[in-house]
């Protein structure tokens, strides 16, 4: 059986060079790995403990969390919006780390990649993204990273699909991730 990993990407834009990347993670997954990318995002609600209420919790939350805690392992793909998170993704995190202590990303193997335009690629975002997918008690690959800079020009004619380094990166997170996720299934 394939080991189930969903992505979900911190950005909402139709051209958004981090949902290339993860469809070139799903492109280039290897034998026995099945990525999913996750769309949907823009739908959830903000996060309130007031509509957070059992069996009348949003759909399009509901989905979010069914969906994730089905996965064997989270895949998450963040850009940097002024220096952190973007709030999309945090929006993801706090949905899925309820209810406390038995939220879907309780014990779920998960990585953070990505790429922005700034020098260094997004890592403090991507740092912020681990930190919070740990607190909200996720199993975080903490020392598996790729941050792509320069994502504006890198990306401006080539795919991340097509570039090597990338791929050969991104190769290399699935890998470890799809081992956490077997492990933890
Ligand atoms: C940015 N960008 C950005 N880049 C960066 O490296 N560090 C940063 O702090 C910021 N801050 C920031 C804030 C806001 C509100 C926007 C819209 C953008 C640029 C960002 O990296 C660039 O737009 C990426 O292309 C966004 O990722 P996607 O949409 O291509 O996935």
């Amino acid at each position: 059986m394939s080991v189930r990993i969903l992505a979900l990407v911190g950005s909402l834009r139709a051209g958004s060079h981090n949902r290339q990347l993860a469809e070139a993670a799903m492109k280039h997954a290897p034998e026995g790995v099945e990525i999913t990318l996750y769309e949907g995002l823009a739908e959830v609600p903000f996060y309130n403990e007031d509509i957070d209420v059992e069996g009348s919790v949003p759909e399009a939350a509901a989905r979010l969390r069914a969906t994730a805690a089905a996965a064997d392992a989270l895949l998450l793909f963040s850009p940097e919006y002024n220096g952190t998170i973007p709030a999309v993704l945090k929006n993801a995190i706090d949905w899925l780390s309820r209810p406390h202590g038995a939220g879907a990303l309780s014990g779920k193997p998960v990585a953070v990649v990505g790429t922005s335009y700034g020098q260094y690629g997004g890592v403090w975002a991507q740092d912020e993204a681990r930190k919070a997918a740990g607190i909200a008690g996720a199993a975080v690959l903490t020392d598996v990273k790729l941050s792509i800079p320069g994502s504006v020009i890198r990306f401006a004619e080539t795919h991340p699909a097509d570039d090597s380094e990338v791929v050969e990166g991104l190769t290399g997170v699935i890998e470890q991730l799809s081992r956490a996720g077997a492990a933890a299934a």
